[in-house]
């Protein structure tokens, strides 16, 4: 028996994983100290009421002879794809029904989409960005390269020379940095990707922090879209689902590649390896898209983008360089005095016992920053802001 060899490739430990065993040995040895978690992008507002009442229901329904639900349909209830469907026309991204793939987050599509894909092609991702990327692209054995995003470009790297690539990846408003693409921006690479042949894989986990109309919340909205992009979309930021696991993946049927249509190969992935996401977690995920929830949804937006203001505010004060923060419950901080990246995160969780993402660990380019999340409770922001200003 032969291991994947590729693993060897792989930095020992997921990003969020060495960091999450670092506070952990940290908490071992200081049990009495109180730890503001600004780490990994995870919610602290619970699910919505509207959610949760449609939970129950579906419960109920799980629990009578005549509305109790077995395996699901693989792509998805009509009920949760057809709202899908409405928020993107909504938005102006003509989509169909047909077109999404109901997903328990981005992270798993993100990485199982390659199965589709042939290995030993180029791949073209952002640096910094979201380290599964580039983790699962090291397992299949793919050969990677990079578009460099910096203060120069406004971590906004655009399609550059003739280089040919087979996949790319594009994250907008980007994690780590909250960049956005504009629309004449991201048309820049959807033509290039129609003409090289090749597929972009957006994610769009956080469109719903978008507060500027102008600005795209789907490639879908671009021209020429559907021949070369798979949006990859999540419901945990939007909606406080990341626990409960809930997000979609649009793949058009236009988009065909080597005489295969790609949404049918995507089907007969899934049908193969995943029987889908509960029937609870879909009613609970379609309630999301309500009038009603979408109005509780964004309260709890509201909540964190306050959040975001709070920290921007200070960074402001404080004289620290930064981006994000609108658009984006991330803020993309300069490390001060020329600190690199393990250092402040070192620095912050020993002395001011704040947990951060050092902007290393999402790429080469994102040595010396560092990431804040916005998803914490308001009183835990001010206080950390407060244990930052003391020290700066
Ligand atoms: C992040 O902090 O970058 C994300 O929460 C990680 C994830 O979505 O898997």
């Amino acid at each position: 028996m032969r291991v994947n060899k590729n693993y060897a490739s792989l930095k020992n430990n997921y990003l969020f994983a060495t960091i999450s065993s670092k506070v952990d040995e940290f908490k071992s040895s200081n049990p009495d100290k109180k730890l503001i978690y600004m780490g990994i992008g995870d919610i602290t507002r619970p699910l919505c009421g509207a959610v949760v009442d449609e939970l129950k229901k579906a419960v109920e329904d799980m629990a009578g002879p005549k509305t109790f639900k077995g395996y699901g349909p693989y792509q998805g209830y009509d009920f949760l794809r057809n709202c899908v469907c409405k928020y993107y026309n909504d938005h102006g991204a003509k989509i169909d029904p047909d077109e999404v793939f109901i997903s328990d987050g981005a992270k798993s599509d993100c990485a199982n989409m390659l199965d589709i894909f042939d290995n030993n092609q180029i791949i073209l991702i952002p640096d910094p960005v979201y380290p599964v990327y580039l983790d699962t692209n090291v397992m299949a054995g793919n050969k990677v390269i990079f578009a460099d995003a910096t203060e120069e470009n406004n971590f906004l790297p655009l399609p550059k020379g003739d280089l040919d690539v087979d996949v790319i990846y594009i994250c907008s408003p980007n994690n780590p940095t909250g960049a956005v693409y504009d629309k004449k921006q991201l048309k820049l690479w959807v033509d290039y990707a129609n003409e090289k042949g090749a597929i972009i894989l957006f994610d769009s986990a956080y469109e719903a922090f978008i507060d500027e109309k102008t600005l795209p919340r789907s490639i879908f909205e671009i021209q020429g879209a559907r021949t070369c992009a798979i949006e990859i979309c999540s419901l945990s930021k939007t909606a406080g689902f990341t626990g409960t696991r809930c997000g979609f993946t649009i793949i058009p049927k236009e988009l065909k590649r080597d005489g295969n249509i790609v949404n049918n190969m995507w089907m007969r992935h899934q049908t193969t390896s995943f029987n889908g996401v509960s029937y609870i977690i879909q009613r609970g995920a379609a309630a999301v898209f309500t009038e009603i929830g979408q109005k509780q949804v964004g309260e709890n937006l509201l909540y964190y983008k306050k959040n975001a203001e709070i920290i921007s505010h200070s960074m402001d004060e404080m004289k620290i360089w930064y981006t994000g923060g609108k658009n984006s419950p991330y803020i993309w901080l300069k490390c001060p005095n020329s600190m690199d990246s393990w250092e402040f995160f070192d620095l912050l969780l020993n002395d001011l016992n704040i947990v951060g993402t050092p902007g290393s660990g999402f790429g080469r380019n994102g040595q010396g920053f560092f990431r804040l999340t916005a998803f914490g409770t308001h009183q835990d922001t001010i206080e950390a802001m407060k244990r930052l200003k003391s020290f700066i």
